[in-house]
């Protein structure tokens, strides 16, 4: 498939993909919608206003503004089969062999309105995202992680082949890709030896990223109602790049009972563009085998439920020194999102448009020595070893002035489905008061 817009081999955002985002530009400085293509994206608002929109897209008739909306909700909300239709139409309209020549390709005022370079525009946070899960699905991390702090015979929870382990997440605290990220003050355990258990309170000495996939909910199941393992497909919007930053030290003296709490409350960020579920369609494979017998309502008909994501990980110094530490598949999934939809509305818990969903750490099996660790804490087990980055430097965690970049993409040149940058800056933690 060529496209009559003149787009790199190496982007991202070739015609295969065609992923939405929310973009403001001086002419038109309130939120709306676009889509990236090459090294431009294509104003979907503008579009509208400019052409006889149900005649082109025929299942937004009745939704004239849906692009002009200040997040993708309201798009999300109208289901796979009108992200479908709209996808493959402005497909049509970017192709070489368009079957509307006349609606943009050969219209050069229209052209000139609607196609704009992405470094002309700013993004926003794509969704108004009301509530937000992260699992804990990436099994190599899960077990890195045990071993460390139970040892190689507890490294997993006898629970954790039964169900996809989650907590709730900070939703108010999921920001777009290039938002700094502040260093977090917290309690903290200085010497987890000693007898004595007396924390102090200051900026976090263990701050962390962690790789990660989140996935959008297109529709909402009602409060009662669970949505069946193959039926969560249909529920989902599409997917992001996300890093869920992390404060180890805090998370170390919290997390016993319940869970993480101030330690992932204080920035998680996600890319830019959501990537549609049908555009990852021809990237599925399996995921790690899970030789646990499921309960029926976690069995998926599809075998092949995670998707070959090159997904990697650079790390920039305040120097400006670019590393990159890490390459992982997006294969090392043990559950699936539909299994963890499933999961997540088993006992009717109503999901709604705009949630999100964390895979939780993706790692590959090749752990630190073969650089497959889409965390800090196992590349550096814990703060015992130091990685070493470009420019002479090394660390253990992150410093005040490193940038964290995620990057994800599939398929070949020419035709990649990638995520775009998912990127944040650390900047220091406020004076105590
Ligand atoms: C090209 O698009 C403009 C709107 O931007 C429209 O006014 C014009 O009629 C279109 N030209 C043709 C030939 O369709
Ligand atoms: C998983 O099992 C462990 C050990 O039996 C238990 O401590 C923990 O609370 C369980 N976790 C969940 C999420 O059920």
């Amino acid at each position: 498939m060529a496209s009559w817009v003149d787009i790199p081999p190496s982007s991202d955002f070739s015609l295969a993909n065609i992923p939405f985002g929310i973009i403001s530009t001086s002419d038109e400085p309130d939120p709306h919608v676009a889509v990236a293509i090459g090294i431009y994206v294509l104003d979907l608002k503008v579009l509208a206003a400019n052409i006889d929109l149900p005649k082109i897209f025929t299942s937004l008739a009745n939704h004239p503004h849906v692009f002009a909306q200040p997040t993708l909700n309201a798009f999300a909300r109208l289901g796979r089969a009108v992200h479908r239709e709209v996808r493959t139409t402005i497909q049509d309209l970017l192709s070489s062999e368009t079957t509307r020549p006349e609606i943009l390709r050969d219209n050069e005022t229209l052209r000139q309105k609607a196609l704009i370079p992405q470094r002309a525009v700013k993004m926003h946070l794509p969704m108004a995202i009301g509530d937000y899960t992260d699992f804990y699905a990436g099994y190599h991390h899960a077990y890195t992680v045990g071993v460390m702090f139970r040892g190689p015979q507890n490294a997993l929870q006898p629970n954790y082949t039964h169900l996809p382990v989650g907590y709730h997440g900070r939703a108010s605290s999921v920001v777009v890709s290039g938002t700094p990220i502040r260093r977090p003050r917290g309690q903290i355990l200085l010497d987890p030896q000693s007898d004595k258990k007396e924390p102090q309170t200051s900026p976090t000495r263990k701050l962390d990223f962690e790789l990660e996939l989140g996935c959008f909910i297109a529709t909402p199941n009602e409060m009662g109602e669970s949505v069946s393992i193959n039926e969560a497909e249909q529920h989902i919007f599409g997917y992001v790049l996300l890093n869920d930053w992390s404060a180890r030290d805090i998370q170390a003296w919290e997390y016993v009972p319940l869970g993480p709490f101030n330690s992932k409350n204080f920035g998680t960020t996600v890319s830019p563009w959501v990537v549609l579920a049908d555009a990852l369609e021809p990237f599925r494979v399996r995921g790690i085998e899970n030789t646990t017998p499921l309960q029926d309502y976690l069995k998926e008909e599809k075998a092949e439920n995670v998707f070959d994501i090159q997904l990697e990980v650079d790390l920039t110094t305040p120097e400006g020194d670019t590393t990159t530490i890490a390459r992982i598949s997006g294969r090392n999934l043990m559950w699936s999102f539909p299994q963890m939809i499933a999961h997540h509305t088993l006992g009717g818990c109503p999901l709604q448009t705009g949630d999100l969903l964390g895979s939780g750490t993706v790692s590959g099996p090749g752990g630190a020595s073969g650089g497959e660790c889409g965390s800090l804490l196992e590349a550096t087990e814990g703060g015992k070893k130091e990685v070493m980055l470009a420019g002479m430097d090394v660390r253990k965690f992150l410093k005040d002035g490193d940038t964290v970049t995620l990057r994800g993409v599939c398929g070949p040149d020419g035709a990649r489905v990638g995520f775009g940058d998912c990127r944040g800056r650390v900047y220091s933690a406020p004076v105590s008061k």
